[in-house]
């Protein structure tokens, strides 16, 4: 052998060797391997409460941060900044918080909100509400800002209801997704809720970057656009996430715990443009109080978390699924034991040995009360090794 590939063999083994060692997805053993309180409600910024965070990557490998900033008061209605924090070294160190949106003095302000990243031309996008309960306020609008500069600055604000109508629809919380695969790869989707009577979950596309946007799939809550009573079948807040197969699987609230008190799950087979009653069903074995969940696929494993309990909102669980989420590996990791509420996952992707071991968590996480604080888990996937 000349000497040139013989080099090539020897660093290709060592390629396979740093990279094949405990990483095998039946080798997950998560362990929480770093953790910092991004945001504290009641001390920072003379804001009220921090609530309903947010987590992406950028295609720059940074992680970006978001969470509302409730100015004057710990509910859902109120005056808001959108605070951010960004980090360039996978989370070990993370920018002031800046203040990206501020909505004055509404009482019925903005409310989070997905965050979606189009890899195609290097951009962040952040889709949000304002007025979405109708509080002293008329209509509902649908909003956007975007960033193409690795979340260092965003544009003004864009009225997307200009484009999809006017109605009450909260994205998320969580993230929105840029298909990979085809069916429709390269669209943006971005999923929620609506109304209180009008409720169930909504996606809204996008084929050009986010330039137009359109209504998608819609899976209604029954009885719709009437008052509901429990058990009333009430799809809510959800995360969707894309299979390998090209299929949209979105984790959605069971807001009135209708069948069980565990998630429902439907899976979209068009790119968001349908969410079938026939491709919906419930997930018994994640039990939930009715909460805003987080869901992640990386490297063909589904990752889940929540606080799960059937009854409050407590126990941050991490679980994981080696089968699209047909099964749960039978062991799950304990991420916080005491108060925890909305959670949101990410991850990077640049293939490297490193990046491919973590994930990170952003939740909200309190010792009497999970509004206290938003608070960022970095996790190790196999035990630290
Ligand atoms: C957004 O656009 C809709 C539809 O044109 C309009 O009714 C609404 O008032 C606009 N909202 C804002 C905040 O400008
Ligand atoms: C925490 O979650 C785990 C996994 O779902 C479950 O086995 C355990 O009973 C939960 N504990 C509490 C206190 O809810």
């Amino acid at each position: 052998m000349e000497t040139g590939s013989r080099l090539a063999a020897l660093s290709l083994l060592l390629f396979l060797l740093s990279s094949c060692v405990c990483i095998s997805p039946e080798q997950i053993e998560p362990l929480l391997y770093d953790e910092q309180l991004l945001w504290v409600s009641g001390v920072m910024g003379e804001v009220n409460t921090y609530r309903i965070p947010l987590l992406t990557f950028t295609p720059k490998g940074s992680l970006l941060a978001f969470t509302e900033a409730r100015k004057s008061s710990s509910g859902d209605m109120g005056a808001k900044f959108i605070a951010m924090r960004r980090s360039m070294d996978k989370g070990a160190t993370w920018s002031p918080t800046s203040f990206i949106v501020d909505d004055g003095e509404k009482p019925d302000g903005l409310n989070l909100g997905s965050v979606v990243v189009d890899e195609e031309v290097g951009s962040v996008i952040l889709v949000y509400d304002i007025c979405f309960y109708h509080h002293k306020c008329n209509p509902s609008s649908i909003m956007m800002v975007e960033s193409r500069d690795d979340g260092l600055s965003w544009s003004q604000p864009r009225n997307l209801s200009v484009q999809l109508g006017v109605k009450s629809f909260i994205p998320g919380p969580g993230f929105g997704i840029q298909k990979r695969y085809n069916p429709a790869k390269g669209r943006l989707v971005v999923c929620g809720h609506g109304t209180l009577a009008a409720n169930g979950v909504f996606c809204i596309l996008s084929d050009d970057h986010g330039r137009h946007w359109y209504n998608g799939g819609v899976l209604k809550s029954i009885p719709y656009n009437q008052q509901k009573r429990a058990q009333d079948f009430d799809p809510d807040e959800c995360q969707p996430v894309e299979m390998t197969d090209g299929s949209i699987v979105i984790n959605v609230r069971n807001q009135n715990s209708y069948h069980c008190r565990c998630r429902i799950v439907v899976r979209s087979l068009d790119g968001g443009l349908t969410l079938p009653v026939e491709n919906t069903f419930f997930d018994y074995e994640l039990v939930d109080s009715a909460v805003s969940a987080g869901a992640l696929v990386k490297e063909g494993v589904l990752y889940f978390t929540n606080p799960s309990n059937e009854h409050s909102r407590v126990n941050m669980t991490l679980r994981w699924s080696l089968t699209d989420g047909n099964s749960w590996v039978n062991k799950a990791a304990q991420i916080w034991a005491g108060p925890s509420g909305y959670s949101c996952m990410t991850s990077l992707n640049s293939g490297s040995p490193e990046d491919r071991k973590f994930i990170f968590v952003i939740y909200e996480k309190g010792h009497k009360n999970y509004c206290e604080t938003v608070s960022f888990a970095k996790i190790h996937l196999y035990g630290g090794r």
